[in-house]
């Protein structure tokens, strides 16, 4: 019997790529815990996100590359991930914050916290470790659309988050009666949100969701400002006014240099059309990361506490707010190992 070396396996798995990341798995250093027993190959595949929405392929390519080695029988492969620092944070506030992604829109009411709350949930689902900040200061609805209306008691001068659906909640909601005007002067603005920040006993996050106050207003910039992101998703209905809004959102984040993820298209159907944000994407030369159709039962999650990824996990709504966490989650695998300057490959 011809018995088989590490380097075998390695030069096989050498030519499988990584198709986002443009490089091969050795070379991206995924590939870990390599044993050969005999005949039998074991070893794991470390991506760059539990909701890789590649892991399918990937695990079957690697399968087939292996299974080509002469002298292989039996091949297994464990999945695992672990998500990659671009240290914006680290940096900053010392917080042990992997990524923090803002989501921003051009205006209201087109779905911003309704589509935060579920790529939340969606990247908790997929075993991620998640955050969800509710930064519109001026109309904090994530209380309502998680189903949780207040905070554990403070642990030695620290806020405890709230939880919910495996996310960690906070939210101005809890710190206010409901039906207080919220009324914010720019200096407070910038230092509440880094209090929500340092002040908060997050843990350990791969992902911090921040939803973001609409429009290109003071409060939005000044939080954008305030607050080393990752990234930023764009939230559009599919109709042109509403384009108008993203496609000046989109500007200010790019003249800040805070990259951009994508553009989501929420509440696709025969109300608002549809296309509309794909097209901008095209035009904006920035990702589409999916098209939310509109149904009801995703305003009846949100209005009884239950994302519809929770609520109705089999509807169309839920599977697209699913796939679009998983093209977010690449995204910012993508900013992270192919930024300008980045030190090494950061996957531990
Ligand atoms: N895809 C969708 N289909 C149906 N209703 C939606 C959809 N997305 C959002 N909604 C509803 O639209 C309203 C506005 O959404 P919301 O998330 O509060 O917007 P924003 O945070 O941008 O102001 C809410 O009642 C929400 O339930
Ligand atoms: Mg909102």
């Amino acid at each position: 019997m011809k018995t088989i070396n590490k380097e075998a396996i390695l030069t096989a798995l050498g030519k499988v790529q990584e198709p986002e990341l443009h490089n091969d798995l050795v070379s991206l250093n995924m590939i870990r815990d390599l044993e050969i027993s005999g005949s039998s190959v074991s070893f794991t595949i470390l991506l760059t996100t539990p909701a890789c929405p590649l892991k399918g392929s990937i695990e079957k390519a690697a399968r087939e590359a292996v299974v080509g080695v002469p002298g292989v029988g039996v091949v297994n492969i464990k999945m695992d991930s672990s998500v990659p620092n671009d240290g914006r944070l680290r940096g900053v506030l010392q917080l042990p914050v992997r990524n923090a992604v803002a989501v921003a829109s051009g205006k209201g009411g087109v779905g911003k916290s309704t589509i935060s709350a579920n790529l939340a949930v969606a990247l908790a689902q997929a075993g991620a470790r998640v955050g969800l900040m509710d930064a519109d200061i001026y109309g904090p609805n994530i209380p309502t659309m998680m189903g949780v209306h207040e905070l554990p008691e403070s642990k030695e001068n620290k806020l405890v988050p709230a939880e919910a659906y495996g996310v960690k909640l906070m939210s101005m909601g809890f710190l206010v009666k409901p039906g207080q005007p919220l009324i914010w002067r720019g200096p407070m603005l910038n230092s509440a949100i880094r209090q929500f920040l340092a002040d908060v006993e997050w843990g350990e996050l791969d992902y911090l969701i921040i939803d973001l106050p609409p429009g290109t207003g003071d409060a939005p910039l000044s939080l954008a400002q305030a607050l080393p992101l990752s990234g930023v998703i764009i939230v559009t209905l599919p109709q042109a006014v509403s384009l108008e809004d993203a496609s000046r959102g989109l500007s200010m984040f790019q003249t800040l240099e805070v990259p951009v993820l994508g553009i989501i298209e929420n509440m696709r159907g025969e109300f608002f059309g549809s296309g509309g944000g794909e097209e901008l994407a095209k035009i904006a030369r920035v990702p589409f990361l999916g098209a939310i159709p509109m149904e009801s039962e995703v305003r009846v999650g949100g209005d009884t506490g239950k994302p519809v990824v929770i609520s109705m996990p089999d509807s169309k709504a839920a599977g697209a707010l699913r796939s679009a966490a998983q093209q977010v989650a690449a995204r910012i695998s993508i900013e992270a190992l192919t930024q300008k300057n980045a030190p090494t490959i950061n996957i531990v």
